[in-house]
């Protein structure tokens, strides 16, 4: 809750670690439902989006123990499928909840759920592949209503890559009787990591990380230790802050190749980025950054969760950047709060214009959704004087210790309660 007071004109000096990635967990917490013995989660990051999905196991039954490595989740107790509408309304990814419960206990409902504000989010692709697995599905009055006499496997296209369809029916197949075909699956790291703990589980997952993914349906699943890869968007993050700041960071427990378009753009501007085996040193240039053209696509492309973050950048390139973003229809909603800052921005429909200026100054802004925050942070960085990011709690439900981190490499970043209400 409450508000960021950044201060501008700021160098990042130093080392961060990368915790675990938030979208691997989300999907990771719902399939541990699906074993019949306890699995201990490591690496889960500490942020409001994942207790939240916790505190969704514990309301369906489910025992879980949170420390501060990450969760204890026992399923044996489950025995409502019927997640609790105010928790589902915080997270979008409780959606993902659909596949593991109808799987599991043939049933299950589901609010319409909540999350960041980019654009309409449907779920068509997800309730398209759970019918084709054998589920009856409907949606009244904001809830998605779902059963089955028994899950079977079937081939299915999807007709969009989503990452979250990808997760929900690939988790489904698990225990379907016979074998799934997913053509036109998402290829996310994130994917591969759930695709990992189900395979440990027992399930028989082949060619997660491709477009095409296998399963054959198991009897059953059992519980196991699994350790979440680490966070490609919080340690692209950070290094786009770092050369947005035109710092030197050395950015630990990473994947580097999870990162290669990230890497590529910034090397495109001229970033020096030297890549090690679990770790990626960043240093910026003095000299104004040269304007880039950047599209948003699914994975290996660009992701769209740092088109934000890489707008902040370029708002002081020289020349004009082109950003089309290519994943949702809504996501340049931060633009108007850069303008507040001086930065000289237009949309249109899903590309952004991006004219250099020589400086962006602090000011009040909001943040809209959990990559804009962000991208507010490096914004406010860059900026001369100070800026006052209203809206912390979006940051918050997709960072762990954020402002602890950014500080510890030199930033100065502090917080305080809004007087605003919902904040
Ligand atoms: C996931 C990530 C999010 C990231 C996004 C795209 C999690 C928890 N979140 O979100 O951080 O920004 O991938 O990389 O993993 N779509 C449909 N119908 C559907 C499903 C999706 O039209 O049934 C559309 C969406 O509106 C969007 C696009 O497909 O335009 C991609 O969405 P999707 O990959 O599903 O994103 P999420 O899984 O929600």
């Amino acid at each position: 809750m409450g508000i960021f007071l950044v201060k501008g004109e700021t160098r990042l000096k130093g080392q961060v670690t990368i915790s675990g990635a938030k979208n691997a967990v989300l999907a990771v917490l719902p399939a541990t439902l699906m074993a019949d013995g306890e699995t201990i989660i490591e690496n889960a990051p500490s942020i409001d989006d994942v207790r939240v999905m916790g505190q969704i196991l514990a309301a369906l039954g489910a025992e879980v123990k949170e420390n501060t490595s990450g969760f204890r989740i026992n399923p044996r107790g489950i025995r409502n499928p019927s997640p609790p509408f105010e928790l589902v309304k915080k997270v979008r990814a409780s959606s993902l909840f659909l596949g593991p419960l109808l799987s599991r206990f043939g049933r299950a409902e589901i609010a319409m759920p909540g999350g960041c504000d980019i654009g309409p989010r449907p779920l068509d692709q997800h309730i398209k592949g759970l019918h084709a697995l054998g589920a009856e599905i409907k949606i009244e009055e904001g809830f998605i209503k779902a059963q089955t006499k028994g899950l079977v496997g079937a081939p299915i296209y999807l007709d969009i890559t989503s990452v979250g369809a990808t997760e929900n029916i690939m988790m489904a197949a698990c225990l379907a009787k016979g074998t799934t075909t997913i053509e036109n699956a998402a290829k996310e790291p994130e994917i591969i990591d759930v695709a990992n703990l189900l395979n440990a589980m027992g399930a028989d997952v082949k060619g997660a990380g491709t477009d095409v993914i296998r399963i054959r349906g198991v009897k059953s699943l059992r519980g196991v230790n699994h350790t979440i890869i680490p966070d490609r968007i919080e340690a692209g993050t950070f290094m786009i802050a770092a050369a947005a700041t035109r710092g030197e960071v050395i950015i630990r427990d990473v994947i580097p190749e999870h990162l290669e378009p990230v890497i590529a753009k910034l090397r495109e501007a001229g970033v020096q980025v030297e890549v090690g085996d679990d770790s990626i040193r960043v240093t910026g240039r003095e000299e104004p950054y040269p304007a880039l053209d950047l599209k948003t696509l699914p994975y290996p492309g660009f992701p769209t969760d740092l088109q934000s973050p890489m707008t902040a950048l370029l708002t002081t390139a020289q020349g004009t950047s082109i950003i089309k973003e290519n994943i949702f229809e809504n996501r340049f909603r931060h633009v108007s709060q850069f303008e507040r800052m001086g930065a000289k921005i237009k949309v249109e429909g899903r590309t952004a214009v991006v004219e250099g200026v020589e400086q962006i100054s602090g000011a009040q802004v909001k943040a809209t959704d959990l990559r804009a925050g962000a991208a507010l942070i490096i914004a406010g960085l860059m900026a001369r004087g100070e800026t006052r990011i209203h809206g912390a709690q979006h940051i918050d439900r997709g960072y762990e210790h954020i402002t602890a981190k950014f500080n510890s490499l030199g930033a100065q970043i502090t917080r305080e309660p809004s007087n605003l209400p919902g904040e």
